[in-house]
């Protein structure tokens, strides 16, 4: 694969990010202290959010550059966590190419109809997903607002805060799209998937060129980072995942995986490195060697598989994220005070560990529970 080097404008190039806790993490490095993000951070949580977004309506906010820039800033500046995560959503790209989609406030992305047999993926498909590069404008011009203001965001550990790309894998998005909105399990995109495999195949691999675009997109702009969230991932056999899915997270991820930068090793070697990428689900335990087998750096657990036990799954060498439960952001402080102590406690035995929850912040959250525990994080993760 020919190498893109990133603008020397970069935060990575231009060295601004590429020793922060979280890049040094990603790279399986550790650092004074633990670093800390979570999934969801921007959103229902955050008081200011819910008032930033009075009136607008969830796609309209995310191609808002001020507004999404703005959202992306809040809980970086409130909770003084080691990561800002690009206000968006996986069905952004979607919509950018003119899929007929919304997001409906607490159920979540809903299509004007599903694309569940091969008339329907051709129909899709028919739309060529290099038309998202025209359309990305509002992408990019929020993630340069973010990083701008990020480089002078110093969270105590010396550097800029990078920003984390993001996009939803082949399969999360396909399981939105086959049954026309949010489903328990899947059952229209699994059943698709084995009644027609070319039409399938079809559709993952429309799927991973446009959603690997988006991902790219937000990299070039200055994202320090990619996660690959593959959410639904968890209701597939290994060898489902295996065979129809992983080629096409594989495809997708291959969008970054040629961006790199230039820098100094420790040793004031002249080193290039690449762009590094996460990859996380939900209900994932049996998949994480395989989703860890795609070509990233990074695997992001959920709650459901002690950190210890995950890391002998992946193998030794690999970075971890997460992964706290989030329903313990409701306990008592001393109970939720332990289970963050546990979580760093079991991190321990990958290289590098990135505190985080075992999914996104629930809307209900008070907000200075999670800053509490950034703070804890960082104390005790020393
Ligand atoms: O802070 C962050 O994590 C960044 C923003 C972010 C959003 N969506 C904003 C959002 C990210 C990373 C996503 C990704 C996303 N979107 C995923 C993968 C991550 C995961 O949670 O597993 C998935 C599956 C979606 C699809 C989606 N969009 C769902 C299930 C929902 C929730 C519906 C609801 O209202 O509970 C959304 C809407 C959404 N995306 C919200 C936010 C802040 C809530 C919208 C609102 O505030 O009205």
């Amino acid at each position: 694969m020919s190498r893109v080097i990133l603008s020397p404008q970069h935060p990575l190039s231009a060295g601004l990010t590429g020793e922060s806790r979280l890049v040094r993490a990603y790279r399986g490095e550790r650092s004074d202290t633990t670093p800390v993000w979570f999934m969801r951070q921007a959103g229902r949580s955050l008081p200011e959010y819910r008032d930033l977004r009075v009136g607008t309506r969830m796609l309209d906010a995310c191609l808002d550059p001020a507004m999404a820039s703005e959202i992306t800033l809040q809980p970086v500046r409130r909770h003084r966590v080691d990561a800002g995560i690009f206000f968006s959503d996986i069905v952004v790209p979607l919509k950018l190419v003119g899929v007929d989609v919304e997001i409906q406030p607490g159920r979540g992305p809903v299509f004007g109809r599903g694309y569940a047999d091969a008339a329907g993926v051709a129909e899709l498909t028919a739309v060529d997903p290099a038309r998202l590069d025209a359309a990305s404008v509002p992408i990019t011009e929020a993630v340069q607002r973010t990083i701008a203001e990020l480089e002078t965001t110093d969270n105590g550990s010396g550097t800029a805060t990078p920003l984390i790309g993001f996009a939803g894998a082949p399969f999360t998005l396909a399981a939105y799209l086959a049954e026309g909105g949010p489903s328990k399990d899947h059952l229209a995109a699994r059943t698709l998937m084995h009644a027609d495999p070319g039409a399938w195949r079809a559709l993952m691999e429309w799927t991973a060129e446009l959603t690997g675009r988006f991902l790219r997109t937000q990299v070039l702009a200055g994202a320090s980072a990619a996660q690959l969230f593959d959410s639904w991932a968890g209701a597939l056999s290994l060898s489902d995942y295996e065979t129809h899915v992983a080629p096409a997270s594989a495809k997708a991820l291959a969008h970054v995986h040629d961006l790199e930068y230039e820098t100094t090793d420790a040793s004031g070697a002249a080193v290039t490195r690449a762009v590094p990428v996460v990859h996380f689900g939900v209900g994932t335990g049996e998949l994480l060697g395989a989703m860890h087998g795609i070509g990233v750096d990074t695997v992001g657990v959920d709650y459901r598989v002690p950190l210890d036990i995950a890391a002998a799954r992946v193998g030794a060498g690999v970075p971890l994220q997460g992964n706290l439960d989030p329903a313990l952001l409701g306990a008592p402080w001393p109970v939720l005070q332990a289970a963050v102590r546990d979580v760093l406690a079991r991190g321990e035995a990958a290289p590098a560990h990135v505190f985080n929850l075992g999914h996104g912040v629930p809307p209900e959250t008070d907000p200075t529970v999670l800053t509490r525990v950034v703070e804890l994080v960082h104390e005790a993760g020393a």
